[in-house]
This record gives structure tokens, C-alpha cells and sequence, in this order.
């Protein structure tokens, strides 16, 4: 084993992302089927290449797995599992995510008008549920937010199962419509880190409403003729910033809310706990989440003498987030002259832009597994990678955090890296597809499906300097406004308009 390898296997143990990844005997990595070093003779860098069949298996386990633990503990209730499509909102991640058995979970309006495409191109059926969470009433109806209560109106209009879930100052919308069939509505509580309704009524969020609001809104709605409450919303947080322990306790406080409401409004059937659950990279312990999830539910509903909810997760990155990679060409290495052994020494120059690519390295503080995509039966050296901007910040690791630098293999060779673990909200945070720092582009995407078990390879091209260029309005009608000559006489007008008043 090179030395390489073994530091690398010393870094990261055993971890599922060793299912799809692997290297070679020449030191190349692949990912699943497809080795890395070929995909980029083929395609050139920088890449980023998203392996949906991993997308696919994550989906299928989650599944597979709530299913499995509510066998093992006598949780008679249910499971429903949706997309939370904030996670990547992007085509070839939704279809995959849908085709894996998935629902729909939307934040706003876009994610209706993208729906609408899928459905009228026959991707979708009225067979898929739909979720909506986000604002959906401004109150003004010139501000963009009601296009989306009146976009969920026109699908529940058109036969879709939607299920707008209501926070404040929306509830007074939906009760007032003249409905032509009853319409699925669920309520979404303020929730947090929160034991007990003294933490619950000082919890100062931005999304959901208080206790006594729900109570006041699940009357509403069932005064209303057309409105159904079927489902009660409370997200705690991400899962992996709390103890499993306090994160079940709260999800039961939340819980014992969901059966006090039940025995009003027997209608109510769906347990909405949102998202927050980690990719499996992060090596959480689900299954003693889920066990004493389901096990605290099952007494919960003992205590009430009321069945066992269906649980909705709306899940995102746990089904993006291993799907997405980004690889890079050494361009350069410069020697640093440190003379601390402890230190890297040398910075690698990457193709790309690393701000943009990788936001979260910024917004979270969040650190990627980096692998060599060549040469991994070399020695080994400890590099900073350094990206094609001006900035400071544009390098990995960040300055100041705990890793201090990348081990990458010592070759004089030609190199490629690649981050694993971009397909969650990277793409969503940088902008798909915009005008990025120092103009770097936006790398060719490599995008590999499985069609009934056969594997498929879709290529779309890198973004080029003229799509940038119009992007930043220099072909199109802008330029001709702010032509020289016309803002020549535009100023001369405005001049003389000036020295008139
Ligand atoms: C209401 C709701 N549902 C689902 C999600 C998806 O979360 P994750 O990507 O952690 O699964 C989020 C994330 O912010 C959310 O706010």
C-alpha cells in the first residue's frame, strides 16, 4: 500500500463513501463504474461529475432502513419520504430523486413552475405528492411571494395531492378560497431545540407559529368547508449539531403537540419532521435515532389511546450530498519554503474557482473529503490548494480551521483532486450556472444515471466566456442602451434637464 493510501485510509476509516469510491492498481480513483482519470482525458477539467445511482441507493435505504426499525420495535404508524429540493434544485438531482420513489418537497414558486415542466413533459403524475413549505403570502399582492399560494392553488386545481403547509399569516388565505374540493393543509409549529412549552414559548424563530396560534389556526380550518388539516409540521434543527437523545426528546415534545391536536381534529395523520438528517458520510447513528424515535412515538400513541402518525421526512441532503463531486487539474505546485516540518509546504494550484464552487466552506465552515484522482501510489506530501482568483479567501482548507492542510500524493506528474460530498446546497448557495468571482467558469458536468440498471453518462459542456459575457449583459440590449453615444446624449440631455430646474 502506498504511503499515500495509507494515510489517506488512516484519515478517513472505515466510511460509506467506500461503497462508490476506490482506487485502482494504478493509482486512479473511481467512482463506482467510472474511473475519474479517463472521464477527464475525455471531458477535460475542471469537472464536476454527479453520480445519481448513488443518489438512488441513499433514497432506497432510508427507505428501507425506517421500515427495517419499525419492524424490529412495533411502530404501527407510517413513513413518507419527499425530496427537500432546496438541498439541488437541478434537473438531473429532482428526476433521480423522483424516480427513486420520492415525493416533492418545495420552498417557493420555482420549484411549482419546474414541476409544471416535468408534468406537462410526462415525468411526473398526479401520483406524486407534494409538500409546500416557504412563504406563500406577502400580503401585498404585487410582491412575487403570492404567485406561489396562487401556483399551489392551480396544481391543487389541476388534481395534484398538494399540501400547502401554513405559518403565519397564511392560513387566512387558504380558509378564504372558493375551493372546488376539499384541499390538504398542514400547520407548521415554531420548533427548535426545545423540551416543554416554556422553551417552546420563548423560542424566537423565524418560521412557524406559536402553540396558541396553532390551536387558534387548526379552528380555523376546520370551520372552513374546502380545507382538510392532515398534517402537523416541526422541524428541531440539523440532526448532527444535537445529541440524538435531546434531538428525540424534542421531536417527542413536538410529538406529544401533534396527539394533543389529534383528539380535536381526527383528521390530522402526518408527523412532518422536516430535514436536518445527515448524509451517511457523516457516519450518524440513525439507527438509534429511529429506534428511539419510533419506540417514543409508539408509547406516545399507548398514552393517548390514538393511532401511530405517518412520519414525513423531507429530506435533502442526505440524498444529495454524496451524489456530487468536483475535480480539479493541478495547474502548478509552488514551493512555500516553510520551514516547519508540520506545515504544508507547497501550494497547488487549482483550474477553477473554489469560493463559488464550494460556499459552504464559508457559510458552515463545512470541510470536503479531498481525494487524489491520480497517482495515489505515490509518497505523500501535504499541499494548500489555491484557486484561479485574486482573493485570499479563494483556497482549501480556509485559514484558521482545524485541518490545516490536504495530503495529495508527491508527483512531479500531471494531477487531478477531487472533492467529494458537493452534491447538496453548494450548486444552490454559488448560483447554478451564474457569473462567478474573477469570472472563472463554471465547470463541464459529467452526469451518471442508472436506467434500470444500466448506466448511462450524460455530458454537458463547461460554461464558455460568451455565456458569461451575456450574462453580464454585454450582448444584449443593455449595451445598446449604454452605448457611448447614446449615454453621450442621454448625459447632454440630462444636463441641460438640470440646469433647467
Ligand atoms: C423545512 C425544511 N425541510 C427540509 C429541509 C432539508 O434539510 P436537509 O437538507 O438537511 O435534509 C430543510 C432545510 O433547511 C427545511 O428547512
Amino acid at each position: 500500500m502506498s504511503a499515500y493510501i495509507e494515510l489517506l485510509l488512516k484519515k478517513i476509516g472505515m466510511n460509506p463513501l467506500w461503497d462508490y469510491l476506490g482506487y485502482d492498481e494504478n493509482g486512479d480513483l473511481w467512482i463506482n463504474d467510472i474511473c475519474v482519470h479517463e472521464l477527464v482525458k475525455k471531458y477535460g477539467s475542471p469537472l464536476e461529475i454527479s453520480d445519481l445511482t448513488i443518489l438512488k441507493k441513499r433514497g432506497l435505504s432510508w427507505m428501507a432502513l425506517t421500515q427495517e426499525v419499525a419492524k424490529e420495535i412495533g411502530f404501527t404508524g407510517g413513513f413518507n419520504y419527499f425530496y427537500a429540493s432546496k438541498a439541488n434544485m437541478s434537473l438531473p438531482y429532482t428526476l433521480a430523486a423522483y424516480r427513486a420513489g420520492w415525493h416533492i418537497e418545495t420552498s417557493s414558486v420555482q420549484d411549482l413552475e419546474n414541476l409544471l415542466i416535468l408534468y406537462e413533459k410526462g415525468q411526473i403524475d398526479l401520483n406524486k405528492e407534494i409538500i409546500c413549505n416557504g412563504y406563500k403570502i406577502s400580503g401585498d399582492s404585487l410582491h412575487l411571494t403570492d404567485k406561489y399560494a396562487q401556483r399551489i392553488v392551480e396544481f391543487h386545481n389541476k388534481g395534484f395531492n398538494i399540501t400547502p403547509i401554513l405559518d403565519s399569516g397564511e392560513v387566512d388565505y387558504f380558509t378564504n378560497l372558493n375551493l372546488k374540493r376539499s384541499m390538504s393543509v398542514g400547520l407548521r409549529m415554531k420548533f427548535g431545540k426545545v423540551e416543554n412549552d416554556l422553551e417552546l414559548e420563548n423560542l424566537v424563530s423565524r418560521h412557524g407559529m406559536g402553540w396558541g396560534e396553532v390551536l387558534e389556526s387548526a379552528e380555523k380550518i376546520n370551520n372552513s368547508k374546502m380545507l382538510c388539516l392532515s398534517t402537523f409540521h416541526c422541524m428541531v434543527a440539523a440532526a448532527e449539531t444535537i445529541e440524538i437523545e435531546q434531538f428525540v426528546n424534542s421531536l417527542l415534545f413536538g410529538a406529544r403537540k401533534y396527539f394533543t391536536l389529534k383528539q380535536k381534529y381526527s383528521s390530522l395523520k402526518y408527523f412532518d419532521i422536516g430535514g436536518g438528517i445527515p448524509p451517511m458520510i457523516s457516519q450518524y447513528n440513525y439507527r438509534q435515532f429511529l429506534d428511539y424515535f419510533l419506540s417514543g412515538l409508539t408509547d406516545l400513541s399507548l398514552e393517548f389511546g390514538l393511532e401511530a402518525p405517518t412520519v414525513i421526512f423531507e429530506l435533502g441532503s442526505f440524498l444529495t450530498e454524496e451524489s456530487g463531486f468536483l475535480v480539479h487539474t493541478i495547474l502548478q505546485k509552488k514551493l512555500t519554503g516553510a520551514s516547519d516540518k508540520n506545515k504544508a509546504e507547497v501550494w497547488a494550484l487549482l483550474d477553477g474557482g473554489l469560493m463559488s464552487e464550494l460556499p459552504d466552506m464559508f457559510i458552515q465552515n463545512k470541510s470536503f473529503s479531498v481525494f487524489a484522482g491520480s497517482s495515489a501510489n505515490c509518497e505523500v506530501e501535504r499541499v494548500i490548494f489555491g484557486d484561479l482568483t485574486c482573493d485570499t479567501d479563494g483556497r482549501y482548507p480556509r485559514k484558521n480551521t482545524r485541518e490545516e492542510f490536504v495530503l495529495l500524493p508527491s508527483t512531479e506528474g500531471k494531477q487531478i483532486v477531487v472533492f467529494a460530498g458537493t452534491g447538496s446546497y453548494q450548486k444552490m448557495l454559488g448560483g447554478f450556472g451564474g457569473a462567478h468571482h474573477c469570472g472563472i467558469l463554471e465547470s463541464a458536468k459529467v452526469i451518471v444515471e442508472d436506467f434500470s440498471g444500466e448506466t448511462k453518462v450524460h455530458f454537458v459542456e463547461a460554461q464558455n466566456n460568451k455565456t458569461v459575457s451575456d450574462l453580464l449583459g454585454y450582448s444584449s440590449d443593455l449595451l445598446n442602451d449604454l452605448s457611448l453615444d447614446k449615454t453621450d446624449q442621454d448625459m447632454v440631455y440630462r444636463q441641460g434637464e438640470s440646469s433647467v430646474i
